[in-house]
């Protein structure tokens, strides 16, 4: 892997050009437009300065990552020599399966052909060429040159050397690969977070808590760098938005868009970017009073996540081990579902679960059949020393 080309120079491409190009490829970053390629180029000196700022890379290693990177809009002839592409086009499965043809006619037969997409369907894009073996997700976190976590999606057609080597090129990147073994929508960290963020939803739609309890709870008590509400306007609620909707389509009730969420979409109120979303953010960051903590029951926040985590091991996506792994470095919370699960005792959460669905009867409370399974075999977590994991 010495030579590679990025397809998107917006807010996620740049950086991962920057990240290749510091990795020692070559690297070409690619987009429609000159100038929006010379303000990613601007985004790129700046980053690297402040890397060298803070001296987690050397001045001379700066000026070679810089040298190493070119800019073009001559997609067909950048992407002619490379062994590896990434594209980060807009969130668009009809302009990515048109970029996906391109550059299977493009590129030599051994390119492999990642997709940052955060949300559509592996399987689909990779329809696109006629290499599908070589198509294979590779999901960043914002912004990728300091987020620790990449997750590898495999589509149906991904084999298994397309994925090992790209595990490969982002740990040499100096990441964390997690790898999702089935093109599920929302891979691991955003199915988690969906399933947290349909259950608050669903409290402040019932008017039994306020967006700032919820997220007090979240924050102060179960130890998420910040509040549901506040983390959905700080990621923008068009993406949001964007990512709710697919997870609606693809799982139906159990993931419900959230009605005041399409309200502040429609009415252009989309988080931080905007000023206003959920929260008034024209007065800076919101301030989330410690005091209302305890006026929302978090351990329903638990337990819909450590669900979700049960319905992920169970449609073999990932193990827990990686699912733990995937949610702390992508989300920042202190401890993934699985562990948290066994820590809590996975009889408590079950039964939490039932009690709420037999309180309200929405799908996002329905146990997943492997909670169900373990609590019947006495697999209760850490108590009894086995649970998601297996204790000496
Ligand atoms: P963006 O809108 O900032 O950048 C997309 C860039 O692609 C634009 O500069 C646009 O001019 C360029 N582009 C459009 N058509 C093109 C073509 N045919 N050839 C070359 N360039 C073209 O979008 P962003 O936020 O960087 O997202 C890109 C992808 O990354 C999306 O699939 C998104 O879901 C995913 N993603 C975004 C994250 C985020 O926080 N922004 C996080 C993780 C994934």
């Amino acid at each position: 892997m010495e030579r590679a080309a990025v397809i998107g120079a917006g807010a996620m491409g740049h950086g991962i050009a920057q990240l290749l190009a510091m990795t020692g490829l070559e690297v070409w970053l690619v987009d429609i437009d000159e100038e929006i390629l010379s303000k990613a180029l601007n985004q790129i000196r700046w980053s690297l300065g402040k890397l060298v700022e803070k001296s987690r890379v050397t001045e001379e290693n700066a000026k070679k990552a810089l040298e190493r990177l070119k800019t073009t809009t001559n997609f067909e002839e950048a992407v002619k020599n490379v062994d590896f592409v990434v594209e980060a086009v807009p969130e668009n499965l009809e302009l990515k399966k048109q970029v996906f043809s391109r550059l299977d006619k493009a590129t030599p037969n051994h390119t492999i052909l990642a997709t940052n997409t955060s949300s559509l369907s592996i399987t689909e894009i990779s329809k696109a060429t006629k290499k599908p073996d070589k198509v294979v997700g590779m999901h960043f976190f914002n912004p990728p040159v300091l987020m620790p976590l990449v997750e590898v999606i495999k589509g149906e057609y991904t084999s298994d050397e397309t994925a090992n080597l790209t595990m490969d090129l982002a740990k040499r990147m100096g990441k964390t690969p997690i790898l999702v073994k089935r093109d599920v929508r929302g891979f691991i960290v955003n199915r988690v977070l969906i399933s947290m963020f349909t259950e608050v939803c669903l409290a402040v739609g019932r008017g039994e808590a306020t967006i700032e309890m919820v997220d007090a709870a979240v924050k102060y008590k179960a130890g998420l760098p910040m509040g549901a509400f506040e983390l959905a306007d700080y990621l923008g609620l068009d993406v949001t938005y964007s990512i709710s909707k697919v997870m609606e389509e693809a799982y139906g009730a159990r993931a419900k868009v959230c009605p005041a969420l399409e309200k502040l979409v429609k009415d252009g109120k989309l988080g931080q970017k905007t000023g206003s979303g959920f929260y008034d953010w024209s007065v800076g960051r919101p301030r989330i009073p410690f005091r209302l903590a305890d006026k929302y029951d978090v351990e329903r926040v638990y337990a819909v996540s450590v669900n979700e985590a049960a319905w992920l091991v169970y449609e073999d996506v990932a193990t827990p081990q990686d699912i733990d792994t995937a949610i702390k470095l992508g989300t920042a919370w202190v401890q993934g579902p699985c562990e948290l699960g066994d820590n809590l005792g996975l009889d408590m959460v079950l039964n939490k679960l039932k009690e709420l669905y037999a309180k309200y009867g929405e799908e996002i409370y329905k146990s997943c059949p492997l909670l169900e399974e373990y609590v019947s075999k006495g697999w209760l977590g850490k108590k009894t020393k086995r649970g998601f994991y297996i204790y000496e």
